[in-house]
């Protein structure tokens, strides 16, 4: 039995667990360069002294532990570029409520007997998405995640529950989460190959699906994906469900919108995310574009999928329908005060911003001869990687291969981008310099009118 106490041992699920019947891919193995380890700076707790009340000694410590934190995060603040958050808030009025323990266990809709819980704003920020996904109030089921893998947990857990046998579909550009989510439920999982934008090959997806016609389907779309930050083509996909045979009622489609979610309702020219389309559940993250403090999520479906998955659970006095138990009610209201503050209109002239900033950045790095590419609907701005690893930690880039990518959010100004090119094209300099080195090819990730490498220049 796996995952299991068999024999007094515990067995823990094998790595190839998901199966992908169709794909021939073989994964590239190559060394990742990982994190520094974290023991050697950690703050150790200690037992208090006897004395610490009188001498105040303690207290004085850990105010200084706290204070170069503090100057820390406003400098690492200052150099992010790679991760899709926006750093650019203020939430001063709601320190007020630090003092409370706000939790909103269980289920949204119905309270349970611990009063000291947000509902009424997680509700009202719940109203909010549905109206922008366009789904009526009493017609959805939503709660405020943790974060953007809990909305893919959730919304491929409702997928299987609602079609026990369903094949999970997912582009190899999807999420890690999306393919940990097929481990967690044991689900067959087929990955589909992606067009070098980084968008689904819709072509290969209908081949797969008549490759196992008499399964039902369960889709992950990715609405921007994590590395290149690529829409899949939401109604091309339906399409090629419905050329392939698949019935409405055979099919569920999660939306994973956690990267451009809440910035593809602002793109005119964008596949537009409707639950006016046969799709079952969509989810974004809370702390990306919205720009929450702390990681947080939305996740909406169909309330009628909710009651295959839901128990009553008499010592909350509510529904058990989320992933997790204990939930942060402070994260909903958070949301709520952001949404109030910048309504569709704020949330509209960001996103153009931003898009406006990723241009910007695209041609600054091609007229310095670096290979780059942006997706149109995109804010992600792929290029070659940087020679040192140092200089990623300090940009707090994230790669993949010979590949980086800066997520422009609200945060990041045009001083900013020219900030980080100047640095960027002086230590590149001391990297080439010798004629030792050169500029990785990028064609194969970005495609050869991208790359700038000295064969495709
Ligand atoms: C496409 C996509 N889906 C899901 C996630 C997971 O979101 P979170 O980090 O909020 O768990 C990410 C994170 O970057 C993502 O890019």
């Amino acid at each position: 039995m796996v995952g299991s106490v068999a024999n007094e041992k515990i067995q823990t699920l094998p790595e190839d667990f998901v199966t992908t019947k169709v794909d021939d891919e073989v994964e590239k193995k190559r060394e990742i360069s990982l994190g520094r380890n974290v023991h050697t700076t950690c703050h150790e707790v200690s037992e208090p002294d006897d004395d610490d009340d009188s001498t105040g000694d303690r207290e004085a410590y850990m105010a200084s532990v706290l204070a170069r934190y503090r100057k820390s995060l406003i400098e690492r603040t200052k150099h992010h570029l790679g991760y899709p958050y926006n750093l650019d808030f203020d939430y001063g009025a709601l320190g007020q409520l630090q003092h409370f323990s706000i939790n909103n266990l269980g289920d949204p809709f119905i309270e349970s007997n611990y009063g000291v819980h947000s509902r009424q704003f997680e509700v009202g920020v719940l109203d909010w998405f549905a109206r922008l996904w366009e789904l009526e109030k009493n017609e959805y089921w939503g709660y405020i995640t943790n974060c953007g893998t809990e909305g893919n947990l959730h919304g491929i857990l409702v997928g299987r529950e609602v079609f026990p046998d369903g094949i999970l579909y997912a582009s190899k550009d999807s999420h890690y989460s999306v393919f940990k989510a097929a481990r967690m439920y044991r689900m067959e999982c087929v990955k589909v190959n992606t067009l070098v934008s980084g968008e689904i090959d819709c072509d290969d997806f209908k081949a797969k699906l008549l490759c196992h016609k008499d399964k039902p389907a369960i889709l992950n779309v990715n609405i921007g994906t994590t590395v290149k930050g690529a829409v899949d083509d939401l109604d091309m996909v339906i399409q090629k469900l419905e050329e392939a045979g698949f019935t409405h009622d055979r099919f569920y489609i999660h939306c994973d919108g956690a990267l451009f979610g809440l910035m593809m309702p602002f793109v005119k020219r964008a596949p537009k995310v409707t639950f006016k389309k046969p799709i079952g559940s969509v989810s974004v993250s809370g702390h990306k574009f919205v720009g929450c403090p702390m990681p947080c999520g939305v996740q909406i479906t169909r309330l009628k999928h909710i009651n295959c998955l839901s128990s009553n659970v008499e010592y909350l006095a509510s529904r058990d329908a989320t992933i997790m138990g204990s939930r942060n009610g402070h994260a909903p209201i958070f949301l709520w005060y952001t949404l109030n503050r910048k309504g569709y209109g704020g949330f509209q002239k960001e996103v153009q911003t931003c898009l406006k900033n990723a241009h910007y950045l695209k041609d600054r790095l091609r007229e310095a001869g670096i290979g780059a590419m942006l997706n149109e609907l995109s804010s992600t701005v792929v290029f070659e990687r940087p020679q040192e690893e140092e200089f990623v930690r300090k940009w707090q880039l994230a790669c993949q291969g010979n590949i980086a990518h800066v997520i422009v959010m609200p945060n990041i100004t045009t001083e900013k981008l020219d900030d980080f090119l100047s640095e960027l094209l002086q230590h590149r300099a001391k990297w080439f310099q010798d004629g030792k080195l050169q500029a990785p090819c990028i064609a194969s990730d970005v495609g050869t009118e991208n790359c700038l490498c000295a064969s495709h220049k």
